[in-house]
């Protein structure tokens, strides 16, 4: 009857999640035009194993990259590539490292030079989206209000939220059994425990929230061709609220970043 201690777990994913986070804020200065998503694959790759930790997607269910970066309409997923990033692109930085038997799995959005204003809208909802539905994380909770806040903020902007992939239960697996939506009813669905670890990771389009998966058999790009942002925290249910496990180091939350803008 008696379960491991909260301590013991949270002090494992602890590390890797802030180890997922530190290649995200190493990452910010090579975001530059002309570089290419490869590079920026290949600079946080360098930077897992200089930690002591190993990429978990590189070879996840045949994926073939360290990380998943996913320009403009590129939803999720992205495979990094030759292809150069250039002045007024948005993408998202997916990293998921595997650090002493921890999983700890974070994505944040970057701009290369000055996004257009939409692009920018649409990466400010997102990163709100994430946050303010973390805030409502407590144990005695519902895990539909996580859902209910992002679908209220993301479509009173007038955006829409993508169905087709969720947030996950996480820790020394990648991808645990919970399902955690980003659209749902305030009050429904399981009841948060002190102990929990999981993602959320709301995928916010500008257009219309269907998702195509290209020939490659991973890119996720919007239908409509419309712009796409996403950021991704590793969170723990706590005896009186919640403990995000993928913080930035630096103190970095949305773009622009310091070194960067
Ligand atoms: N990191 C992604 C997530 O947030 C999963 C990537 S799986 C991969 O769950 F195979 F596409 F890399
Ligand atoms: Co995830
Ligand atoms: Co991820």
């Amino acid at each position: 009857m008696v379960s491991r201690p909260l301590s013991g777990g949270f002090a494992s994913i602890r590390k890797a999640g802030a180890l997922a986070a530190h290649v995200l804020d190493f990452v910010v200065p090579y975001v530059v035009p002309g570089v290419t998503t490869q590079e920026l694959n290949d600079l946080c790759h360098q930077e897992m194993l200089r930690h002591g930790g190993t990429s978990a997607t590189l070879n996840y269910q045949g994926f073939p990259q360290a990380t998943c970066i996913s320009p403009n309409h590129v939803v999720c997923h992205g495979i990094p590539s030759s292809r150069k990033l250039v002045a007024g692109d948005i993408l998202n930085i997916d990293v998921t490292v595997l650090l002493d038997g921890w999983f700890g799995d974070t994505s944040r959005m970057f701009y290369v030079g000055t996004p257009p204003l939409k692009a920018r809208r649409l990466t400010e909802v997102a990163y709100q989206a994430l946050m303010q539905s973390i805030s409502q994380v407590r144990p005695g909770g519902f895990l539909g209000d996580i859902g209910a806040c992002i679908q209220h903020i993301a479509e009173s902007a007038g955006f829409s939220v993508v169905r087709d992939f969720c947030g996950h239960s996480i820790g020394q697996v990648f991808h645990g059994d919970l399902a955690v939506l980003h659209v749902g009813t305030r009050g429904t669905g399981p009841v948060l425990q002190p102990g929990m670890i999981f993602t959320i990771e709301p995928m916010i389009n500008a257009g219309r929230p269907e998702v195509r998966v290209l020939q490659d058999g991973w890119t996720a790009v919007t239908r409509d061709r419309s712009l796409s942002a996403q950021f991704e925290h590793t969170i723990g249910v706590t005896e009186t609220g919640v403990e995000i496990f993928t913080l930035s180091p630096k103190g970095y939350t949305c773009p622009p970043y310091g070194e960067s803008a």
